[in-house]
């Protein structure tokens, strides 16, 4: 894919797609609800696909036709042993919810992944997961998936996690509905919370206290239905494209702000940027709102600590505009970034470096001396869609070409992302 520096504003309004990591858990808590679970403004990107394909493959009906979704749940205890290994594709968050809900079934069950999930770190599920009496084997033995899950009873647990991860924790939840007790999980810094939210929505007893997240086993989960808010893990590079390229306007309909996910829009107000949010309102427990972004000329910043999780996935984008705003940005405490979908601390401070951005990696992130003109360079995606859309970004911005390829990647979460991204140039 070769793009060009833009020579236009951005202007017009845009749609993102349903977001990522409510849509996965729309699909898992349906199946695992009694009744129907009608799910719209689903995200049909590869990831959530690989979720759909899942549960099919354990017995549920799911009618899905772009982003509408009907799942037939059959409880708690409705689901069937697979007659062949679950695949998770590319999803972190399919492997890690999955498994918490896996492991307290009466079969058995293999999972695994693309080789990507092959390399992700699964000692952090399995070290929860085995407390709670769980059998789970990384069966290569290094760690990672394939994983062999064995069901049996669970006990309930206060885990302290070590990590701030909402795969993490919502594993560990989710194996606390079979559990015999009730199961909590405290994290260093609060990760995002849909599971919190949707499993109350479904029924559940789940409590929230700064934190630690509680939740009380053998809930009667109904089916419901669910309105996915847009993805402000999407709306981030069309939020970043509007603020870097100069006389641009851009309204972003739709988008989620749940508090738990916002530390971008906290970022880039803190660099000096020009958004308004519209229209704000709460679905289904999740905040949403129009964001109208206009240019704006940003300076640098520093991210750290407890927002960290809060713009987990927007790191690479931050770096972006990190890259073209005046002075230094310091991004601390992401050490989460390297095992990511790729390595995304040493690919965003290679491929940077090779637009001619002074970018130092440290070993919790980086810094970026911001300001000097970016250059087209050639960028591979390392298969990963947020490096993909990062870089698509960055061009627009860009002297001369910037070809990124593999940039097929960004289906996984993305679809129509360079058709948006067209739309906004015309
Ligand atoms: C997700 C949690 C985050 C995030 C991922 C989606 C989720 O991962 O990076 O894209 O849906 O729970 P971690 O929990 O590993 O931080």
């Amino acid at each position: 894919m070769i793009l060009t520096k833009t020579l236009t504003p951005l202007r017009g309004e845009l749609t993102v797609p349903g977001d990522k990591s409510i849509s996965h858990r729309a699909v898992m808590f349906g199946s695992i609800s009694e009744g129907l679970t009608e799910i719209t403004n689903f995200l049909p990107g590869a990831d959530c696909l690989s979720t759909i394909s899942c549960f099919r493959k354990m017995g549920i009906e799911i009618e899905q036709s772009a982003n509408h979704v009907l799942v037939h749940g059959k409880g708690l205890h409705g689901l069937s042993a697979p007659s062949e290994i679950l695949d998770c594709g590319n999803s972190g968050t399919t492997t890690r919810l999955i498994s918490g809900i896996l492991s307290g079934q009466t079969f058995s069950t293999t999972l695994t992944g693309d080789a990507s999930i092959q390399k992700r770190p699964m000692g952090r599920i399995i070290t929860p997961l085995s407390m709670m009496g769980g059998q789970i084997e990384s069966l290569a033995g290094n760690g990672c998936a394939p994983l062999k899950i064995t069901g049996t009873t669970l006990h309930g647990i206060h885990y302290q996690s070590p990590v701030a991860s909402a795969q993490v924790k919502s594993c560990v939840l989710l194996a606390g509905l079979y559990a015999d007790a009730a199961t909590s999980v405290t994290e260093p810094a609060l990760s995002r919370n849909h599971t919190e939210l949707m499993l109350s929505h479904f029924g559940a007893t789940v409590t929230s206290e700064g934190v630690t997240a509680t939740v009380l086993p053998d809930p009667h989960l109904i089916g419901s239905s669910i309105q996915v808010p847009g993805d402000i893990s999407s709306a981030a590079y069309f939020i970043a494209a509007a603020l870097m390229v100069p006389g641009s306007e851009v309204l972003l309909k739709n988008v989620g702000v749940n508090p738990t996910r916002d530390g971008f829009l906290k970022a880039v107000f803190d660099m000096g940027a020009d958004i308004t949010l519209l229209n704000q309102s709460i679905q289904g427990g999740e905040a949403t709102a129009d964001l109208l972004v206009r240019y704006s000329p940003l300076h640098g910043t520093v991210v750290e600590g407890a927002m960290i999780p809060t713009l987990i996935d927007e790191i690479p984008i931050l770096a972006v505009l990190a890259a073209t705003a005046e002075g230094t940005t310091v991004i601390r405490d992401a050490q989460e970034l390297k095992v990511k979908e790729s390595n995304r601390l040493d690919i965003m401070t290679s491929s940077l470096s090779s637009m001619g951005v002074s970018i130092t990696a440290t070993d919790d992130g980086m810094i970026i001396d911001g300001g000097k003109p970016l250059q087209g360079a050639v960028i591979d995606s390392h298969l990963d869609h947020r490096i993909a859309m990062s870089f698509a970004i960055a061009s627009l911005v860009a002297e001369g070409e910037t070809e990124i390829t593999r940039a097929d990647c960004v289906d996984i979460s993305y679809p129509e992302f360079y058709g948006h991204l067209a739309s906004l140039k015309e």
